[in-house]
């Protein structure tokens, strides 16, 4: 294979083998995606790495207009927008709201999120993006612009989030949406879905139409995602529970219902009043079914998508993967709510190099832990100290059966509850995880969180600030470098700030923000082949008070040995940055911009009168056709 065609796990599989030795998967041809996994792929990036600076373009200054701001010798182009049809036959987009939910299952979808690129088998030039719509902008997709009025309002959502998978393919260096291609495919809050795991067939799970809990119609919420290495996509639901709501405003709210955040009047979706499937009133387990990680082949359009319920489930962020010494599977996981958890999944199995579809259920056996951090030291510019890894398995740790804890699916049915039971450390919101594909430290954002230190929620080891408004980035290094440990060691990487408006701790950030290169809440998170730290903004792009001088949402890159971070990219008016894949050969970036003009005020990618802003998936290359960012 050519080296370009490797990725990030790629790299990262072949430099654990240096670690494993001969062991399970020395001597193998890993498949991933298709491609197998060169010998000497590692040696030239690595390389290249050292002789040279890791960042290797011109800081951009902060951006308050509404499009997209690269350093010089940078250009982007939009690679596909909401409502651009998937197929020839599909309504074309007519920028007023006016499609229907017929129309709408035959377009790309809403705000765009997590991406996963796959690279085709035996064609440099052809791949899949597989790419998540979170949730929809009514304000947009709707022609009245306010919340669902009818059922087809509804239907027009459901049709609108989820995952869309698109062919692109490779012309004259650049990367382009082949419409049309048989391998486009929208998946939304309506298509069948298997439930495999611990929690199949659990009586939480059953409803009127499904009354052996087996299978659930949709995925929807679908905030990151995750590529695993054989070649599937794992896209994970965020805040499923603001799609539910309840016909009886006076509905006593269970403690579990409370703890996973319903509300009855929905959060901004309105959802339940015309499908009553998210009635809560009346069809409560339905919500139990939402709020998993869901894996999705993309190669087959016919495949029928699986959600792998061993992995917990909580308001998922992304699922970062990675391979233990011994050749098991591990994933790190966020749950992005004030005060929940870190979490990481290891197989029971061993990752096969040999048969990639012998890992088609890996995902379903395993162990879940989450973390606990120690108090630390306390160092206000770079706090360090240790943490572990807490099982949640039925019958340890105190999850019994007189608990609500009887079975491994009444765990992880209930996550959050067992988590909190062991004694795990609550977080200032975990957003991504990425692993360092060189030394396999991990990195978290920790976007922010204005609750720490009221309440219930005191300032502890890697949540040092209370009112935390700015976020940090977080990293531990596992024990013995084996992401199987059960211990590690962390510290915090950066602390975000604005040295300008608050001189002096804590709010300054740490040492390597200043005037030119600050933000607020980090979020998205990904590294490149060369080492270099990727993250992506969801913060407040007021550009004044606090956040005076930050300007739009925006994408920073870091090295990850010297601490330094440069501005890269700037987002329109009102956007969110979020999502982002790389071309195998590192040349192509593909960013998400999510929801431009969400309060008004962008008109991003269209530029036209009349025409309503809608979320975008750009690709980014260099003039001279250069590596991204080196
Ligand atoms: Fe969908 Fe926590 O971001
Ligand atoms: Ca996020
Ligand atoms: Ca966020
Ligand atoms: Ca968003």
């Amino acid at each position: 294979m050519h080296d370009e065609q490797m990725t990030d796990l790629e790299r990262l599989v072949l430099s654990r083998r240096r670690f494993i030795g001969a062991g399970a998967l020395a001597g193998a041809a890993l498949f991933l995606g298709g491609g197998t996994l060169g010998r000497n792929a590692l040696a030239e990036p690595l390389a290249a790495a050292r002789s040279r600076p890791l960042l290797g373009f011109a800081n951009v200054p902060a951006s308050s207009a509404d499009t997209v701001t690269l350093p010089p010798g940078y250009r982007f182009r939009p690679l596909i927008s909401w409502g651009q049809p998937l197929h020839a036959d599909g309504a074309p987009y007519r920028g007023d709201g006016s499609h229907s939910a017929a129309e709408q299952l035959g377009q790309f979808g809403d705000n765009n999120d997590g991406m996963g690129f796959f690279p085709w088998p035996d064609d440099p030039d052809r791949a899949l993006l597989a790419i998540n719509n979170e949730y929809v902008n009514y304000r947009y997709l709707l022609a009245h612009g306010h919340l669902p009025q009818s059922l087809e309002d509804v239907r027009k959502a459901q049709a609108a989030v989820g995952v869309t998978v698109i062919e692109v393919q490779r012309k004259g260096g650049e990367w382009r949406f082949v419409q049309g291609s048989p391998y486009n495919r929208r998946i939304h809050a309506n298509l069948p879905i298997s439930i495999s795991g611990p929690a199949r067939g659990h009586e939480l799970l059953r409803t009127a139409a499904d009354p052996q809990g087996i299978e659930v119609l949709g995925t929807f919420q679908n905030c990151a995602s995750g590529r695993t290495p054989w070649g599937t996509y794992l896209t994970c639901e965020e805040n499923f529970s603001d799609c539910f709501g309840s016909s009886d405003a006076g509905l006593a709210l269970t403690p579990d219902q409370q703890r996973y955040g319903v509300e009855h009047a929905s959060v901004g979706n309105d959802w339940h009043r015309f499908d009553e499937r998210f009635d809560i009133a009346r069809h409560p387990n339905e919500l139990h079914r939402h709020g998993w990680i869901t894996e999705i082949d993309p190669f087959d359009p016919n495949s029928r998508p699986v959600k792998r319920t061993a992995l917990g489930r909580f308001k998922h962020e992304n699922a970062a993967l990675t391979i233990s010494r011994d050749g098991r599977v591990v994933v790190y996981m966020g749950d992005d709510e004030r005060g929940e958890f870190i979490y990481k999944f290891v197989t029971r199995d061993r990752l096969n190099t040999r048969d990639p579809r012998a890992n088609r259920d890996i995902l379903d056996h395993g162990s879940l832990y989450v973390a606990r951090f120690d108090a630390g030291d306390g160092d206000p510019q770079q706090p360090r100290g240790r943490g572990r890894w807490i099982e949640l398995s039925a019958g340890k740790n105190g999850l019994t059966a007189e608990r609500g804890f009887a079975s491994q699916g009444d765990v992880v049915i209930r996550t959050r509850q067992a988590a909190s039971l062991v004694g795990a450390t609550r977080m200032d919101r975990p957003e991504w995880i990425a692993v360092n594909p060189h030394d396999g430290q991990v990195y978290c954002t920790l976007t922010n969180n204005h609750k720490r230190g009221s309440g219930d929620l005191p300032v502890d080891g890697p949540n040092p600030r209370a009112n935390n408004i700015y976020g940090q980035i977080l990293r531990w290094r596992e024990d013995g470098d084996d992401a199987a440990a059960g211990e590690f060691a962390w510290d915090l990487y950066l602390i975000a700030g604005n040295p300008v408006v608050h001189p002096g701790t804590p709010n300054a950030g740490s040492s390597q923000i200043n005037a030119d290169n600050m933000f607020n809440s980090p979020d998205g998170l990904g590294f490149d082949a060369d080492g270099r730290l990727w993250v992506l903004t969801d913060g407040k792009y007021s550009d004044s008070g606090d956040f005076a001088g930050m300007g739009n949402n925006q994408m920073l890159c870091a090295d990850p040995r010297s601490g330094e971070i440069r501005r890269f990219m700037v987002g329109p008016v009102g956007c969110e940055v979020t999502g982002l894949a790389f071309a195998p050969d590192y040349r192509t970036l593909f960013v998400g911009i999510q929801h431009p003009g969400e309060e008004g005020g962008s008109s991003f990618p269209d530029h036209q009168p009349g025409m309503r802003p809608r979320s975008t998936v750009i690709a980014i290359t260099r003039e001279d056709g250069g590596v991204i960012g080196a």
